[in-house]
């Protein structure tokens, strides 16, 4: 492709709602999640529906402050961590090294844009990241992990998911719920995620999953906007 044909592709490396490559982003990022989610439950659902070994490799992209990298390296034979944030990267190093956790290859990439052979992952993980994408280009992404999966390679999503009924409703309820857990932090967090970020219907996230050739195997809803959903490679 000639540069001028290049010229419409989507600029992942540009932050869209929330600014992640702010450091003061970063350094409260943690604490600010602990205020509605629950990590430990994250990491026991994950570790039924991926069940990693220690001859696995898994890639982690969008993965933030590192929590979920350095959790499940310490399970697998290597995670590759990737966000196109540089300052989220940087925390995650960090972590990591203080935990001596050695085999998580860190890549300034995203999406759209990182480098690994096809076939060689046993699964992804992309929680609280895919909505950074507008739907084409979360279907480009869908592609590119698909490629990179060995086949039965299995894919999980976590991500803020509009219902397909009655959205307002889910969407008001969701943004009272935050504000309650985590005052006017979290209800700004939350505003500027619908207002500025790409979450979509939970048709539309199962038409890109399914049409890009995953079986949707296992889905949870929580919260009325929060989703998870287990794909495997077929
Ligand atoms: C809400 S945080 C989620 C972090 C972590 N996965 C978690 O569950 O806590 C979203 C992360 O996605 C990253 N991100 C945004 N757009 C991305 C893209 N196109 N590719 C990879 N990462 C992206 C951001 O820099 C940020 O670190």
């Amino acid at each position: 492709m000639n540069d001028f044909a290049k010229n419409w592709l989507y600029q992942e490396f540009q932050q869209t709602g929330k600014n992640y490559a702010s450091l003061e982003e970063v350094n409260v990022y943690d604490p600010s999640h602990d205020d509605f989610r629950n990590i430990q439950n994250e990491y026991d659902l994950i570790d039924q529906w991926l069940a990693p070994d220690k001859t696995c490799q898994w890639a982690d992209i969008g993965c933030g402050t590192g929590n979920f990298s350095i959790h499940f390296a310490k399970k697998c034979k290597k995670i590759f961590a990737i966000d196109i944030s540089q300052p989220m990267l940087g925390l995650a190093q960090k972590k990591a090294k203080e935990q001596g956790v050695m085999n998580i290859e860190f890549q300034h990439s995203g999406y759209l844009n990182f480098s690994l052979p096809d076939k060689s992952l046993d699964a992804v993980m992309s929680s609280l990241s895919l909505h950074h994408l507008p739907d084409y280009w979360k279907a480009k992404a869908l592609e590119k992990i698909y490629r990179a999966l060995k086949p039965e390679g299995k894919l999980y999503i976590y991500d803020v998911v509009i219902p397909d009924i009655d959205g307002d409703d889910g969407i008001h309820g969701f943004i009272e719920r935050q504000a309650h857990r985590g005052g006017d932090f979290l209800r700004e967090d939350t505003l500027i995620h619908f207002k500025e970020e790409y979450s979509t219907f939970d048709w539309i996230m199962k038409g890109l999953i399914t049409k890009q050739g995953f079986a949707l195997t296992r889905e949870i809803t929580e919260d009325d906007v929060l989703k998870r959903y287990l794909c495997q490679k077929e």
